[in-house]
């Protein structure tokens, strides 16, 4: 078996893995890994923008408290100030990296950051590039890397699990390392660190129906649970209220910045309705639009509702949203004279890795960032266009311990190869496609948007006997990509069942019609693996 050693290994590489990167290229070896094309992952669909405090009239304690509401009770307070106060520094950066956002002359003659609205702000503050921010990020900071020698890119590389100490028997709780799939080869290799990272973004491809990429199957939050380390507040899923409804375009979403602009929210009959929901109307938070939807779309026996933002200026709608602009009018719709069909769709894992505010998990070389993570910044609901925000606020945070801790820690522990003698080739692939359709399908019917305590119940059932089957599958036949995500898919939708099952009030996220009701204590649901400590 190949094995290579580098200072750090970082898997993923979306905006919280490619900024760790090049903050650590000065002084530490460093491989990242994609199991795609290195920008497939949310960070590259990003439409909205970065939440920042930039304008005059805005203040951190605003952002702060916008975030606190948004989280319905569950934010931890110092890990948001710590977020928000480090955003100003975020946005210099990535205009040091040369990141164009999109600006605006005022009224003075000045060119100042053009700032959007998303929901649950209660200020301009989304600083954005078009309707494209995640993909200009992610273009600047793959660019830099580049020119980064001491930096190796590894893409179509999935990690298959973590090694601990503990794992091959060494007394200790070190992570050594990681084995890894190069899928070119079909040859599991070795990667050993001194430091590895989770940066493997979210889980919602669990479900049926969401605006993420395919890389989105939870991979890092399952393999650090299989690691021995805690996850935390898995229940809140978030759904994003406006993804587009066109058999050609599943997962397309059309921005909550749509809605910032002025886009309105209408039924089938043209009336509007998020006025009955919240006084915020199309600007509440996200959890409260979508199950406003959701209701309307079960009330009236509709397939979707409509967004539209025809009644603005054709120019303006085609110089700030030219992306969706241009994908809606290739699928023969025209957002510049009629609305769109939009349905809610999983969008975001508010839950993740438990870490500390410098990424670090319970493993002492073990970080996890971004998406990937639950560091309490999102509490029961993320507010808008705080995540790529976290992701580069956490990759600083966990470089800077990183380069604290130095390059002391790599114990010399024999690990045994990849064991391959047991499995042969599949001569049933179906197996993984049909589980792959049965899990998504149930977490969508039982597990989505409302919840009862029957139907959670009822997708246990079902989650633990796919868990069965897909170990025994695992354990017999050779490893691909679909059957490592569909293996990691299933941890991460029983550990979310389960922490739904847990929570006995609705907040946030998180509603069931058996608890309507809030607790008086907002408390987090942490979930300990076997073995813990
Ligand atoms: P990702 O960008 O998802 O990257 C994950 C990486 O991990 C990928 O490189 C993938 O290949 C790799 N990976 C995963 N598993 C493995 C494995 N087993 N082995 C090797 N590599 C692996 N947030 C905002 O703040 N503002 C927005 O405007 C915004 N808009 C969004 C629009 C869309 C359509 C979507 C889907 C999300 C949006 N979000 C937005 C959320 C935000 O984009 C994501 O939360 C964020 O980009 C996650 O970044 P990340 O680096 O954690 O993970
Ligand atoms: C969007 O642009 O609507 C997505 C923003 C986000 O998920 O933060």
């Amino acid at each position: 078996m190949s094995t290579r050693n580098y200072d750090v290994l970082i898997i993923g590489s979306g905006a919280a893995g490619m900024t760790l990167a090049l903050k650590l290229a000065r002084d530490y070896r460093v491989a990242i890994l994609s199991k795609d094309e290195p920008n497939e992952g949310s960070t590259w669909y990003a439409q909205g923008g970065v939440a920042a405090v930039l304008d005059e009239s805005d203040t951190v304690d605003s952002h702060i408290e916008d975030t606190l509401q948004a989280g319905a009770g569950l934010c931890h307070k110092d890990v948001v100030q710590f977020t928000v106060e480090h955003s100003i520094e975020v946005i210099r950066w990535l205009v040091e990296l040369g990141v164009e956002f999109d600006t605006e002359v005022n009224a003075e003659g000045d060119n100042n950051f053009h700032l959007t609205r998303e929901g649950g702000h209660s200020h301009r503050r989304i600083i954005h590039v078009a309707d494209a921010t995640g993909r200009e990020i992610a273009l600047k900071l793959y660019e830099q890397l580049q020119t980064c020698d001491n930096v190796d890119f590894f893409k179509q590389y999935v990690a298959v699990d973590l090694i601990t100490e503990h794992k091959v028997g060494h007394k200790g709780n070190l992570c050594l390392g990681a084995y890894v799939l190069n899928q070119d080869s079909s040859q599991v290799e070795l990667f050993r660190a001194r430091y590895v990272i989770l940066a493997t973004g979210g889980a919602s491809k669990v479900y049926l129906y969401t605006s993420n990429p395919d890389t989105a199957s939870g991979d890092g939050i399952a393999m650090a649970w299989r690691a021995g380390c805690r996850v935390g507040n898995l229940e809140f899923n978030q759904f994003h209220p406006t993804c587009l409804y066109h058999p050609e375009a599943r997962n397309f979403l059309l921005t909550e910045a749509l809605r910032g602009e002025g886009a309105k929210l209408i039924l089938p009959d043209g009336s509007r309705f998020m006025a009955r929901f919240d006084k915020r109307g199309e600007l509440a938070p996200r959890d409260i639009v979508a199950r406003a939807i959701d209701h309307e779309m079960k009330r009236l026996g509709c397939d979707c509702v409509y967004l539209d933002i025809s009644y603005r200026d054709a120019d303006f709608i085609t110089s700030h949203f030219p992306n969706i602009y241009a994908r809606c009018l290739e699928l023969g719709i025209d957002i510049t004279k009629e609305p769109a069909p939009v349905v809610p769709a999983a969008h975001y894992t508010c839950g993740g890795i438990v870490t500390d505010m410098n990424g670090l998990t319970d493993l002492p070389n073990l970080y996890a960032i971004g998406e990937a993570s639950f560091t309490g910044l999102h509490g029961a609901n993320r507010m808008a266009s705080n995540s790529l925000l976290e992701c580069m606020v956490f990759a600083s945070a966990a470089a800077s311990h990183i380069q604290q801790q130095g390059k002391s820690l790599m114990p010399d522990v024999v690990i045994p190869p990849w064991d391959e003698s047991q499995v042969t080739n599949s001569d049933e692939d179906v197996v993984i496609s049909h589980n792959w359709d049965e899990l998504r399908h149930f977490m969508w019917d039982y597990v989505g948007i409302v919840r009862t305590d029957k139907r959670l119940q009822r997708a246990r059932r079902r989650v633990q006997l796919l868990h069965q089957e897909v170990t025994e599958y695992y354990s017999n036949y050779h490893i691909s990509n679909d059957l490592l995500e569909l293996r990691n898919l299933i941890t991460v939708a029983d550990l979310i069942i389960q922490s739904a099952i847990r929570r006995k009030e609705s907040r946030g996220l998180h509603f069931t019609l058996d608890y309507p009701d809030l607790e008086p204590e907002a408390v987090d649901t942490i979930l300990i693996p076997p073995g813990y400590g």
